[in-house]
């Protein structure tokens, strides 16, 4: 179970020439995410992309110049992932570097290494959780000691789920055993990134759970308080009007990472993560489905032949993302009293995912932050501040009842 280390920072960063390096700005999800950010920076912010290809590059640079004239000179770094040297070099100049180059499994170990040793603040966008206990079990002592704040899971995974969790515990008293579903909703499609990403790290089972055995027997506990993550099961949720089909992803444990290393959470801590069906027929076709496509994806011709469906570099359409929604449901309770609220947006997969990704970086480089250090989940490294500055980009936390 995790937490709860002293993650108290300690040396300040020197003065480095960037505030933010996106690095996978030439992808998909990373274009987006340069698009926001360029609106978004503050007037002195100083951004720089990195990436393998100048002349990718250069043409986003020549894109980001029409929303923001002031990055007509942004400075273009060389960084591949198979250059660790190159992803020093970056790590060394900037004070946050986002991440977009995924399957992450495959391509992203090098830079949060670089990012624990030179003291710099990481965000990435993934869903792996293989990924994610790798870097814990490899890179949190460092960065505690350097200074960094590694936060994974900054985009749909697990943001609004981490933050909805947070939002909805500070509804609560917070003193005693708190019991929470999440219950997720959304009409979205997928990007070849993305398709590649679930693919790679749902064939890797087994490497999956030794990660994760290794990452329990390594995490200290929090002293004086329990926190569990519960799979649940499926069934009718009468509160927010779904079938309940229970969701073994990276999200429930990225809110109980949370739940271990804040007070606000209770106790004793129980959560759930379902997706939310509004017909009963959904649910034996969706366990099924599930089930079919995990045998499925063991077999590797199987995999490369779904995987072509998808090219990396390409995803839904403008027009498809913004007829696309989402809708987070939490329900919390805690002595006799129950709290249901909602974290709403547009997109998931993509324009809200580019939001929440840009939002986590800006926030960790230019909010005040708890002086903490180590791999960090989003509630934990940039909580409040994230939620105000996600309600302010057009994502709605509020309370249904
Ligand atoms: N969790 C979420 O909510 C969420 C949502 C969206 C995306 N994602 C994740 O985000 C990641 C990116 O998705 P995407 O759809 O944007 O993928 P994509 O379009 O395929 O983009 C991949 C990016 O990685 C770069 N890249 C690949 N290999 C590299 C290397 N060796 N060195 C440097 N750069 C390299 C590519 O650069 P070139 O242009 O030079 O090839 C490109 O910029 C995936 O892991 C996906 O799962 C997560």
């Amino acid at each position: 179970m995790a937490e709860a280390h002293d993650h108290t920072t300690t040396p300040e960063s020197p003065e480095r020439p960037y505030d933010v390096v996106l690095f996978g700005a030439t992808g998909f999800a990373g274009g987006l995410t340069a698009d926001y950010i360029a609106g978004r920076l503050p007037q002195q912010g100083r951004l720089a992309l990195a990436g393998r290809n100048r002349s990718k590059l250069e043409a986003v640079r020549d894109r980001l110049t029409g929303i923001n004239p002031a990055l007509s000179d942004m400075d273009l770094l060389h960084a591949d992932s198979t250059d660790p040297a190159s992803l020093v070099s970056v790590a060394r100049s900037a004070k946050v570097v986002i991440s977009t180059v995924g399957p992450y499994l495959e391509y992203g170990a090098p830079l949060v290494a670089a990012c624990a040793q030179e003291g710099t603040d990481y965000v990435d966008l993934t869903g792996e959780p293989e990924f994610v206990d790798r870097m814990f079990l490899d890179h949190d002592a460092t960065a505690r000691r350097t200074g960094a704040r590694l936060v994974h899971a900054c985009g749909f995974d697990s943001v609004p789920h981490d933050l909805g969790a947070l939002y909805t515990a500070m509804q609560l008293p917070g003193e005693g055993a708190m019991e929470m579903r999440g219950v997720v909703r959304t009409n979205a499609a997928l990007s070849g990134g993305t398709l590649q990403s679930g693919l790679t790290q749902l064939s890797r089972l087994w490497p999956m759970r030794q990660a994760a055995r290794q990452r329990r027997q390594l995490e200290t506990r929090p002293s004086g308080r329990r926190v569990r993550l519960s799979l649940g099961r499926p069934r009718r949720d009468t509160v927010t009007g779904t079938w309940l089909i229970p969701l073994p992803t990276i999200d429930g444990q990225i809110v109980v990472r949370s739940a271990a290393a804040r007070a606000d959470y209770g106790t004793d801590f129980t959560y759930s993560h379902n997706a939310g069906a509004r017909k009963f027929r959904t649910v034996p076709a969706s366990v099924v489905g599930f089930a079919l496509g995990l045998v499925a994806v063991q077999v590797p011709p199987v995999r490369r032949a779904i995987a072509r469906r998808i090219p990396t570099g390409d995803g839904p359409s403008q027009e498809r993302r913004d007829r696309t929604w989402f809708t987070v449901d939490l329900v919390g309770s805690e002595a006799g009293a129950t709290v249901h609220t909602r974290v709403s947006g547009g997109d998931p997969g993509y324009t809200d995912t580019a939001k929440m990704l840009a939002e986590s970086a800006l926030s960790l480089a230019f909010d005040d932050n708890p002086d903490i250090a180590g791999q960090l989940t989003p509630a934990t490294a940039m909580g409040e501040n994230l939620i105000d500055r996600l309600s302010t980009a057009g994502i709605s936390f509020e309370i249904v009842g």
